[in-house]
């Protein structure tokens, strides 16, 4: 007796893989593009939202191999594609060209690492192939030049287009990087008042010639105030994400820094807890410095998630102080691993939002 191979039984098969990014199985995710039956040989295409580069040879075997063992199938052809969606910004805010999502990097106070984060952040974005930049907002403490190994005096080229100037970013390590730091000299004033803050932003925002980019993480200036409400308001953000420490302190600034989020409708993707353990490199024992447990209390607060947990290393410290973060430094460590899997949980968390149901797969069924 041969077995019958048909859409039912073989979606059922892909169900045995549930995607830990986007909490279910690839069929309910409708990332199904097309099955083609053509007797015992099957074929399956599969498009997923959130870049998954290093994945994807990994999720196709598996999945190849479950559909292998059906009976009723000789061979099975599995390939996985992944394309970014722009999502919608805050109400009536347009779009910006050349950038499909820009994410808030934000925190309630200063010093919690959120600049570094930030920059880990988007170097594991890129290894999974994605198009990313970052825009250094943080005017008073600016940081990624020297995170990306950006020597102090380079300035961005300019280029014309149109009737209009616009700056190039500055690439390193594959991230397209712009910053007010690249434009002031050692004389300018940096005595900021708010409205010049968040207008200067906002023009080098719209007059920096990003470069079709999935993503642009905003590193914001720390705390609460009227510019990084203005910001919040005036850019067309699709989600933030809080760095906190787990101290008590910064939970309650980090509390501050959600609730401005909810007022001006930009999604809170999560949190991220900053060194939040420490293991001893002589003895190996691993303490929670700042006491344990804090990013998951707030996430779950908020109704809002706690993406990862980063330990405090010295090599964190070294590395991104010397224009190497731990992503391109050590990209098969540790850290790096954990940084691979807040790119992904971010991405995911920010595919499902909002997410338009997608056409349904098409099914084609031959029979030569
Ligand atoms: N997990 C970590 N382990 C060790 N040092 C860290 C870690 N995160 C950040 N740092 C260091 O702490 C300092 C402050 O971090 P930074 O990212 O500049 O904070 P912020 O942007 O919030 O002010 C920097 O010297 C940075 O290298
Ligand atoms: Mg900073």
């Amino acid at each position: 007796m041969t077995e019958v191979i048909n859409q039912s039984v073989i979606e059922q098969a892909l169900r045995q893989y549930h995607d830990p990014y986007l909490g279910m199985d690839l069929v309910s995710a409708q990332c199904v593009r097309n099955i083609v039956i053509n007797g015992v040989d099957v074929r399956v295409d599969l498009l997923m939202r959130y870049p998954c580069g290093r994945l994807s040879e990994g999720i196709a075997r598996t999945l190849q191999d479950a559909l292998e063992d059906l009976p009723g199938v000789m061979s099975a052809t599995v390939t996985l594609a992944w394309h970014v969606e722009a999502m919608p910004a805050q109400a009536n805010l347009p779009a910006m060209s050349g950038i499909s999502n820009i994410i808030a990097v934000a925190s309630g106070k200063g010093g919690v690492g959120k600049s570094t984060v930030t920059a880990n952040l988007a170097l594991a974005l890129a290894a999974e192939g994605a198009r990313v930049g970052v825009l250094d907002a943080d005017i008073y403490g600016p940081s990624q030049g020297v995170m990306f190994g950006i020597a102090g005096g380079v300035r961005p080229e300019m280029m014309t287009e149109g009737e209009q100037q616009f700056f190039v970013p500055i690439e390193s390590h594959g991230v397209q990087v712009m910053s007010m730091a690249f434009l002031v000299t050692d004389n300018t004033p940096m005595i900021w008042r708010g409205p010049m803050v968040s207008g200067a932003l906002q023009q080098l925002l719209t007059q920096t010639h990003w470069e079709h980019l999935d993503y642009l993480m905003v590193d914001m200036p720390p705390g609460t105030g009227d510019i990084q409400l203005t910001l919040a308001q005036r850019v067309p953000v699709v989600g933030s994400l809080i760095v906190t420490t787990p101290q008590d302190l910064a939970l309650l600034d980090a509390r501050k820094g959600i609730e401005m989020f909810r007022k001006v409708d930009v999604p809170v993707l999560g949190v991220v807890e900053n060194m939040a353990t420490h293991t001893c490199t002589n003895c190996g024992h691993t303490e929670h410095l700042f006491g344990e447990g804090g990013g998951a209390i707030l996430a779950d607060e908020y109704d809002t998630e706690l993406l990862v947990s980063l330990p405090l290393t010295v090599s964190i410290r070294e590395q991104a102080d010397s224009g190497c973060p731990t992503v391109i430094a050590e990209p098969d460590g540790e850290i790096a691993m954990i940084y691979r899997e807040l790119a992904r949980r971010m991405a995911a968390q920010l595919s499902v939002r909002n997410s338009e149901a997608p056409a349904p797969p098409t099914i084609n069924i031959s029979d030569d």
